[in-house]
């Protein structure tokens, strides 16, 4: 039912393939002022297939430059699934001649089994597989995305990997001989479906104590829920993590469903991460042309105190901008429907941010000249609501026009007067309520671009116009 775009909706400051299938971001390492960024790729159609890594590079996380293929499916061990990436300091591997390497981890997928292999680079642009792969064989068939990262504790490298309804660490010297430390459970696995795409790295609480986040992308078996993604906050002790602050509801990281496999950077100075923007129920039908798939703002994360506990919070790299106020209308009170205080303001193009600080309820429309319209609100029940119902194309896929994935909500963490910031990138919405606490992805398909942002409930309204 695919129906391909009149408009061009490429985003202009997210990443997104030049062409053919994306999905998640793989390897993704810094360094000396570049942001490595692979892709899970099918480059000859704009639908899943044989895996690939696609690989691109940014100066600022925003613009990104092609660098083309880096792995290509294997004819014995198979396609190549998620993974990660490091920079060998020391060259622990013996795989670097003239400098340290970096070294990869994905999946080697075939129809019957899963197993973790590694390739290396010193140009940071070809990789070799390594000669001896797998480096962590096995028979399973859900057994995946290996997430490497420097242990503290034992000082080594260690892995976390999916496996099915749980996750297990594996921990080496030199990124090639592995041993099992630990596993971390089916039961505690509150979202349910299969675990993909785990990442676990510490963060300073607000009292300085150090807390450990364990990411974990749950691809549910029922299509109506969506894919989703989770976090656990607790401790690692060097073999393996366990919940110490624990929560009786799955802690959500995106209420959005286009918000999958995000993970954080490797070697940066602060902890980022990038998602894969769309959902694999509906994304691949999406209206754009040459391509499909995009990447999350990359967002940087923190712990934070609300009034629902200790939170992951996310800010995002956004294209620099100044912030102006909207001019307020005044009410007319014989009209009933003007009658709630109200602010408008023009939108030139299609990327911006829009910022609503508000005392209560409200409702942020932007609307566009076909009478499309995006609304975004939080209700007399403390709920923010993402709905997109009218907000564009929608019958490319008979689930997305269904509805069934057109309006989101979420409890807030925080009581009183809200702030929520929402950037707009031709088809990409991303939403922070309650300090980043509260956050929503979602993609959408206006058949013109949005013309007007107007706020209904008292309040103010910002508008911050970016370049592209
Ligand atoms: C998540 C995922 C991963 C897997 C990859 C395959 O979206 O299913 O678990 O490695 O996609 O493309």
């Amino acid at each position: 039912m695919t129906t391909k775009a009149n408009r061009d909706y490429r985003p202009a400051t997210h990443y997104a393939p030049p062409y053919g299938w994306t999905n998640d971001p793989n390897g993704l390492v810094y360094e000396d002022g570049t942001w490595h960024l692979f892709a899970q790729h099918y480059p000859d159609a704009t639908h899943w297939g044989p895996m690939h890594w696609r690989h691109a590079v940014s100066e600022d996380l925003l613009h990104w430059k092609d660098l083309g293929i880096a792995l290509y499916p294997d004819e014995k061990l198979g396609y190549i699934f998620s993974g990660s990436g490091v920079i060998d300091e020391g060259n622990t591997s013996g795989l670097g001649k003239e400098r340290d390497p970096m070294v990869v981890m994905y999946t080697h997928a075939d129809m019957k089994k899963q197993q973790q292999s590694i390739a290396y680079s010193e140009d940071r642009i070809h990789f070799t597989p390594y000669a001896g792969n797998p480096v962590i064989p096995d028979e399973r068939q859900d057994f995946r995305d290996p997430k490497v990262f420097r242990n503290p504790v034992l000082g080594c490298w260690s892995v976390v990997l999916a496996a099915d309804d749980h996750f297990e660490f594996y921990a080496s010297k030199d990124l090639i001989h592995w041993t099992k430390t630990g596993e971390f459970g089916a039961a505690e696995n509150i979202l349910g479906g299969v675990c993909e795409c785990p990442d676990l790295f510490p963060l300073k609480a607000p009292d300085g104590s150090e807390v450990w986040v364990l990411l974990s992308s749950n691809g549910l078996p029922n299509p109506f829920g969506g894919f989703r993604m989770q976090y656990y906050l607790g401790q690692f002790d060097g073999n393996t993590f366990r919940v110490t602050i624990p929560s009786d509801r799955p802690r959500i990281l995106d209420f959005g469903y286009d918000d999958y496999a995000a993970v954080t950077y490797y070697n940066a100075d602060r902890r980022l991460l990038v998602g894969w923007a769309e959902s694999i129920v509906y994304g691949q039908d999406g209206p754009t042309n040459e391509f499909c798939g995009l990447m999350t703002y990359a967002r940087e994360l923190s712990l934070v105190n609300t009034d629902c506990g200790l939170k992951l919070a996310m800010k995002p790299v956004a294209p620099a901008h100044t912030l102006r106020e909207a001019p307020a209308i005044e009410p007319f009170p014989l009209n009933p429907r003007q009658s709630l205080p109200r602010a408008q303001i023009a939108l030139n193009g299609d990327l911006f941010r829009v910022r609503v600080e508000a005392e209560g309820p409200f409702t942020l429309t932007l609307s566009n000249e076909d009478g499309e319209t995006l609304n975004i609100s939080v209700s007399n029940e403390q709920k923010l609501v993402v709905d997109r119902s009218n907000a564009g194309a929608k019958d490319f896929n008979a689930l997305f026009a269904s509805g069934l994935f057109s309006v989101m909500t979420a409890d807030r963490n925080n009581r009183g007067p809200v702030a929520v910031d929402v950037y707009f990138d031709r088809m990409i919405v991303e939403t922070f309520a309650d300090e980043g606490t509260l956050v929503n992805t979602s993609i959408l398909f206006p058949n013109k671009p949005y013309t007007k942002a107007t706020l209904l409930g008292k309040g103010k309204l910002f508008l911050g116009e970016m370049e592209g």
